[in-house]
C-alpha cells in the first residue's frame, strides 16, 4: 500500500505496522471471497483485509468511525465493503458464509468467547484474533483481557489449530478444519 498521511503516521508506530502486515499476509494467503471483521476503530485491520484480496468485507462495530469510512473511500475500496454499526452480538442474526473472520472487538473473556462461538456458523476457514499475547491478558485489572483464555478454550473445544504470530501484541491465526 502507498501510505497517505494518515497511514504514514499510523505506521510510525511499530506494533501498528506489524499488525497491518500480519493481517494482510494472513488475509492474502486465505484468498477470501467473503470476510467479516469485528472492530473497526483505526482502519488498520479493515484496510489490511481489503487491500490483501479482492473479496467482500463486512465490518461490524458498535460505534461509527468516520475516519475509517473516509480511508476506505480514499483508497477506492468502498464497493467491496459494508459497515454495520451494531453490537457484535448481532452476528446471531446474520446468515451467509464468511471464509475469513477477524475478531478485534471487546477484549474481555465473555465477549471474545461469544464472538468466537458466534463465528462458527459461518464456517470460516481462518479466524484472526488480535492481542492474543497482550499484557492485559496476564494482569489483574477491572477490564482484564481474556483473549488468550477464550481462544485457547475455543481451539481445544473445536479441535482447531492455532498459530500465534509474534507480531504486535501477538496475532492468533486459527485454522478451522471441519
Ligand atoms: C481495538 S479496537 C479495533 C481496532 C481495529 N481492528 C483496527 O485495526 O483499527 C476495538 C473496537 O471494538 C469495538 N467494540 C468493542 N466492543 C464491541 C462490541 N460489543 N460490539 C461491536 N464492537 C465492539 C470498539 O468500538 C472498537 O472500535
Amino acid at each position: 500500500m502507498k501510505p497517505n498521511d494518515y497511514y504514514k503516521e499510523q505506521f510510525d508506530h511499530k506494533p501498528t505496522k506489524e499488525m497491518y502486515d500480519c493481517i494482510f499476509d494472513i488475509s492474502k494467503r486465505s484468498g477470501y471471497k467473503n470476510a467479516l471483521e469485528i472492530g473497526v476503530a483505526w482502519a488498520i485491520s479493515t484496510m489490511a483485509i481489503l487491500q490483501a484480496g479482492s473479496g467482500k468485507l463486512l465490518s461490524v462495530d458498535k460505534s461509527l468511525y468516520q475516519n475509517t469510512i473516509d480511508q476506505v473511500h480514499e483508497y477506492g475500496l468502498q464497493d467491496r465493503w459494508t459497515y454495520l454499526v451494531r453490537e457484535s452480538s448481532c452476528l446471531k442474526e446474520l446468515g451467509g458464509q464468511y471464509d475469513l473472520i477477524c475478531i478485534d472487538g471487546d477484549h474481555r473473556y465473555e465477549y471474545v468467547k461469544e464472538d468466537l462461538n458466534n463465528s462458527l456458523k459461518f464456517k470460516p476457514k481462518v479466524i484472526i484474533i488480535d492481542d492474543y499475547n497482550h499484557r492485559y491478558n496476564f494482569e489483574e485489572r477491572e477490564d482484564q483481557y481474556g483473549v488468550k483464555k477464550a481462544v485457547d478454550e475455543f481451539v481445544k473445544e473445536n479441535n482447531f489449530k492455532l498459530i500465534v504470530h509474534k507480531k504486535a501484541n501477538g496475532i492468533g491465526e486459527v485454522k478451522c478444519e471441519y
